[in-house]
């Protein structure tokens, strides 16, 4: 080991104690903090000015000596940190945050895990790159400090499958890098990192960054979590129905085949299949007469009815995330000539994205069985489409392009 210890601190980092927030009002943290003052002391005591001028042969003893006060100060920390759970730090609820610090350089990561320690985090470690994507997957950490050149998978590729995966793509990551190194910023930033931090840490700076990232998780999560709600109540209005059965699976499916044969973007596929899921959310806001009703509706029954489409647009209006289906879900129900609603809008006046989806969310209606009708073969549900297109109803081009794409699947069996 070549680094010198004060490498991975810088001159912030001397009065480690002062801010210790388990030191106030708690009983337990108090006892452990006082333990864990002495054992940072320790282990920070080579970090001081004129240390680093010390023969490699004292330095490596030394060195040898704090890894393992390190490592008593590690158990001893997650320890107070675990007991300290649901503790406020520095004002905000932690409700024991948990971060992962990969890196295989000891002292850095040891370093590292000290201070974060210290600000009251629950800290869990790796030396390789190998397990990182499964440890997050199975830990669950709130936040990820990751060192670019580590064994195993580079940081880069963690951090690109870590930003991949559904389970883990709210989880922050922090790239340490050298100071200056602008190549691994760059690249950091094309996988997806949150943010970077250099060695030597500054414990101020470090502390910083790591408590806003873990906020701004959080209230990632939460609007997750609202969007998850939005889908429960588009999936519990789907069953509300008995004529659906899972028509909205089907149209999630179908809008992501259709969408990649069309080449659309990323985005737009995902907006496409949360309309599948979406587009009738606002059925929420329809009344059983009128939504469960066996018969034809009235005129004044449909004047309700399509309403779905503009509560559906203020449901998912506050949503940010939701700005991509918000056309979807407000348009899927005008046509081509103008004679659709709610706006009556004419040709490419109609967002592209809601002209995809009208078609194949007619297209899976009329290959389905409802209580009231047989399911159409696929050629004869495009003929019923072809001969409404005809008629003025949708985009022509758009149209020949969807039938082109049903033949395909069916004559490859793709679908
Ligand atoms: C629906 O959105 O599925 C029913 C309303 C309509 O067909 O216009
Ligand atoms: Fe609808």
């Amino acid at each position: 080991m070549n680094e010198k210890l004060s490498d991975y601190i810088s001159s912030t980092g001397e009065n480690v104690n002062g801010s210790n927030p388990l030191n106030r009002d708690n009983p337990i943290a108090d006892n452990h903090g006082l333990r864990m003052h002495n054992l940072v002391s320790n282990y920070l005591e080579i970090s001081k000015p004129g240390t680093g001028r010390k023969n490699s042969k004292s330095l490596n003893a030394d060195v040898n000596s704090h890894v393992n006060s390190c490592k008593q100060l590690d158990e001893s920390l997650i320890s107070i940190a675990q007991q300290a759970k649901g503790y406020i730090v520095n004002g905000f609820d932690l409700d024991l945050a948990k971060v992962l610090v990969v890196d295989d350089h000891a002292a850095s990561r040891m370093t590292a895990v000290a201070l974060l320690a210290m600000e009251g985090y629950e800290v869990i470690e790796a030396d390789n790159g190998s397990g990182v994507v499964e440890m997050v997957i199975q830990q669950q950490p709130d936040l990820v400090l990751l060192d670019v050149m580590i064994p195993g998978i580079d940081g880069f590729q963690v951090c690109q499958l870590l930003k991949q995966d559904e389970r883990t793509r709210l989880i922050p990551v922090i790239f340490i890098t050298a100071l200056n190194d602008k190549r691994s910023r760059i690249r950091g930033i094309e996988v997806g990192a949150d943010d970077f931090l250099s060695k030597p840490f500054d414990r101020v700076e470090l502390a910083a960054r790591v408590k806003s990232l873990v906020q701004q998780k959080r209230l990632n999560e939460d609007l997750d979590h609202a969007e998850q709600v939005l889908f429960s109540i588009a999936r519990a209005i789907e069953s509300r129905d008995p004529n659906t059965g899972d028509h909205c699976e089907r149209l999630v499916a179908l809008g992501k085949a259709f969408g990649k044969y069309l080449n659309l973007s990323r985005n737009e596929i995902r907006d496409l299949m949360w309309g599948g899921y979406l587009h009738d959310v606002g059925k929420v806001g329809i009344p059983d007469a009128v939504l469960l009703k066996k018969g034809n509706l009235t005129p004044q029954e449909w004047e309700i009815m399509r309403q779905h489409v503009a509560i559906g647009e203020s449901i998912c209006q506050p949503l940010r995330s939701m700005q991509g289906v918000i056309p979807i879900i407000r348009h899927h129900h005008e046509r081509w000539d103008g004679s659709g609603y709610p706006d009556q809008l004419e040709g490419n006046q109609i967002p592209y994205l809601a002209q995809i989806f009208q078609i194949i969310d007619i297209y899976d209606a009329l290959i389905s069985e409802r209580p009231y009708k047989k399911a159409l073969t696929p050629k004869e549900a495009l003929a019923v489409m072809a001969a409404e297109t005809a008629k003025g109803w949708r985009n022509p081009q758009l149209m020949k392009q969807f039938a082109d794409f049903i033949n395909t699947c069916h004559s490859s069996d793709s679908l």
